[in-house]
């Protein structure tokens, strides 16, 4: 069984979608426990619930970010974990965290990767006319929400669309692509190797894994 530390800054959806997923055994692994950077949000109470530990670490009593990252690697590195995941945790990562957790730090981001890094996704899509949006699992490098893409999936968006109806459209795909990732890494089949994402030792393209129906399929079956 797989370790696994997820750090939150918020509701937690996809923190409950890896819960959900190591309890029903889908995912070879478990959550050891849960880190937010704010009290009181949601995603404490999930973990609460399930009888994972919750641990606030404020970034606000730290008096740089070098300083807090420090602090989180050792919060961290009291649960051994196998896997860090991030699960809408809103900071950015210094890079000696990257570096400490390097190959082993999962990212989901609500855009097509390398489309809209950063903050607003789903408003910049319908302001670009696009009609298909998404969301990107990638593995953490220095480069912010530049890592090497796992896996996609894709959404449409509706000309009477507004941000929050394609947020939950994205959210809902979320929930589908962010355990089978933790799934493939937990099975030791999927790698990073320098700046590549390797599943079952092939080079995954730029999109990352790109047959949608057999990974649905995958999905499906060990529901
Ligand atoms: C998710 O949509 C995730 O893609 C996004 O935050 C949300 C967290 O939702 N992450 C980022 O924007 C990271 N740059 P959740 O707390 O319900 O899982």
């Amino acid at each position: 069984m797989k370790s696994i530390v997820v750090l939150i800054s918020g509701n937690g959806s996809n923190l409950q979608a890896i819960l959900d997923a190591c309890g029903s055994g889908f995912i070879p692994g478990q959550v050891s426990a849960v880190i937010s950077n704010k009290a009181n949000v949601y995603g404490l109470e999930r973990a609460r619930q399930a009888a994972v530990p919750a641990v606030v670490l404020s970034h606000k009593d730290f008096a740089s970010r070098d300083a807090y990252d420090m602090a989180l690697i050792r919060q961290i590195e009291k649960f051994s974990p196998d896997l860090v995941v991030l699960a809408g945790f809103m900071r950015i990562l210094s890079p000696g965290f990257v570096a400490h957790y390097s190959g082993k730090l999962l990212n989901i981001h609500p855009s097509l990767l390398p489309k809209y890094q950063g903050l607003h996704t789903h408003q910049r899509a319908i302001d670009a006319g696009d009609s298909v949006h998404g969301c990107s699992v990638h593995f953490v490098t220095e480069q912010l929400d530049g890592g090497p893409v796992i896996l996609q999936a894709k959404v449409p968006v509706f000309p009477d669309d507004d941000a929050s109806s394609v947020a939950e459209r994205v959210h809902e795909q979320e929930h589908q692509i962010y355990p089978l990732v933790v799934r493939w890494f937990c099975q030791q089949r999927l790698q990073q190797r320098a700046d590549q994402a390797w599943l079952d030792n092939q080079l995954l393209p730029q999109q990352g894994y790109a047959n949608d129906e057999d990974a649905n399929d995958e999905h499906e079956m060990a529901q």
